[in-house]
């Protein structure tokens, strides 16, 4: 199978199965200097990690991080970095009855038809489990670019379903309170009703889409590259890889489609840019402002509501789910997101500072968005 690396310059390949016996990856081109312990790990994977709350799927899995290479005395040496993360809570007798049949909506059918072969237990490589190593790869990311540049890349939950929170009229994210619940929403009075519905709907048996957004502050201008490697391209691509989504938008997305230029264009004066539709790209080049970036994910397909399709000789069956899954896999999607963007910005930054390193500093540099 090709296609499981991304990056030019910072290059991040995935390997490993949901139900076999370990993850990881290989990330080649991180510069040398960089200082990483099994222990940066932690925080970013436990947000990814399945089981740590009653919203999120049951599967309780350790993912402790092992280091087999690119790192001496806990610093970066420039050589190809591996991690490994040992499957330790996977069910694959929950899947036993599922060898034969393709779930509706799920990669089951198009897999069989693409390989003629697949590894039905717990989806395979087309799980999720496989978000992990890019959540481990994002870890060296987020790290190297808030060293060098103060950037930071966090995102939280914009939507679920019908529900979404209530911001100020600035939109400034309240970035504790995002901390400070299972869902990472940004709205405390709010956060009950979200478990409402969730309670409700898992009672039912069936799952709902969300919204994810990310931004990344202190970006410098600059960033990205016309025509095919542009910024807002390559993030697109990033995001749009993330199992179960459906779609991105940057900055205005969608909403430009019933803006007017006199809206949507971000006008400048020299203290600043007094709007940001653009999310921070302009050209395919980051402006300065913030990278605003938003992925819509669709609802968990593993539902216990039963559904039909067809097995291996073509003939009718009811599936129903009965190993355990989320009711909104969008909750998880959120450290997933911000890690694809910081590994798009570094792989970025490197080739900037390749091509582009002797520039130097551009007069006018406007500031970042007024409001
Ligand atoms: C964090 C995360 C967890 C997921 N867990 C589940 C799950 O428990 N059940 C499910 O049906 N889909 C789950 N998905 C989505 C499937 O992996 C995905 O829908 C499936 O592989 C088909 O790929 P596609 O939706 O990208 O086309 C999850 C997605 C993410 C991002």
């Amino acid at each position: 199978m090709s296609s499981n690396s991304f990056g030019k310059l910072f290059t991040v390949t995935t390997f490993g199965e949901s139900h076999g016996p370990a993850i990881g990856c290989v990330i080649d081109g991180c510069p040398p200097g960089v200082a990483i312990a099994p222990d940066d790990f932690r925080r970013d994977l436990e947000r990814r990690a399945t089981g740590k709350s009653r919203y999120t799927s049951q599967r309780h899995e350790t993912d402790d991080v092992e280091i087999l290479s690119g790192v001496y005395e806990g610093i970066t040496t420039g050589t190809p970095i591996a991690l490994l993360i040992r499957n330790t809570d996977a069910r694959s007798k929950d899947y036993a009855e599922l060898a034969d049949v393709f779930r509706p909506g799920h990669a089951d059918y198009t897999y069989w038809q693409k390989y003629g072969i697949r590894d039905h237990r717990g989806g395979g490589r087309a799980s999720a489990r496989e978000t992990t190593m890019r959540v481990a790869a994002g870890v060296i990311a987020k790290k190297w670019l808030r060293e060098k540049f103060h950037i930071v890349v966090r995102g939280w939950l914009a939507q679920l379903g019908p529900l979404t929170p209530r911001l100020t009229e600035s939109g400034v994210i309240d970035w504790d309170q995002v901390n400070a619940n299972a869902f990472f929403w940004p709205d405390a009075a709010t956060v009950a009703e979200l478990q409402k519905y969730i309670d409700v709907l898992r009672k039912s048996g069936d799952s709902i889409g969300a919204r994810v957004n990310v931004v990344a502050e202190n970006v410098p201008p600059g960033w990205g590259e016309p025509i095919y490697g542009k910024l807002d391209g390559e993030l697109a691509a990033a995001l749009m890889s993330i199992n179960a989504v459906k779609g991105v938008e940057i900055g205005a997305g969608c909403a430009a489609v019933t803006q007017r230029g006199s809206e949507h264009r971000d006008e400048m004066t020299a203290a600043g840019f007094l709007s940001n539709h653009a999310g921070g790209i302009l050209g395919g080049i980051s402006t300065g402002q913030h990278i605003l970036a938003s992925i819509a994910l669709k609802p968990a397909s593993s539902i216990l509501v039963p559904g039909r399709s067809v097995n291996l000789a073509g003939e009718a069956v009811e599936v129903r789910t009965k190993g355990r899954h989320d009711p909104c896999v969008g909750i998880r999607a959120t450290p997933i997101a911000e890690a694809m963007v910081a590994l798009v910005l570094m792989d970025q930054a490197l080739r900037h500072r390749a091509q582009c390193g002797d520039v130097g500093a551009i007069m006018p540099r406007i500031p970042g968005t007024m409001r």
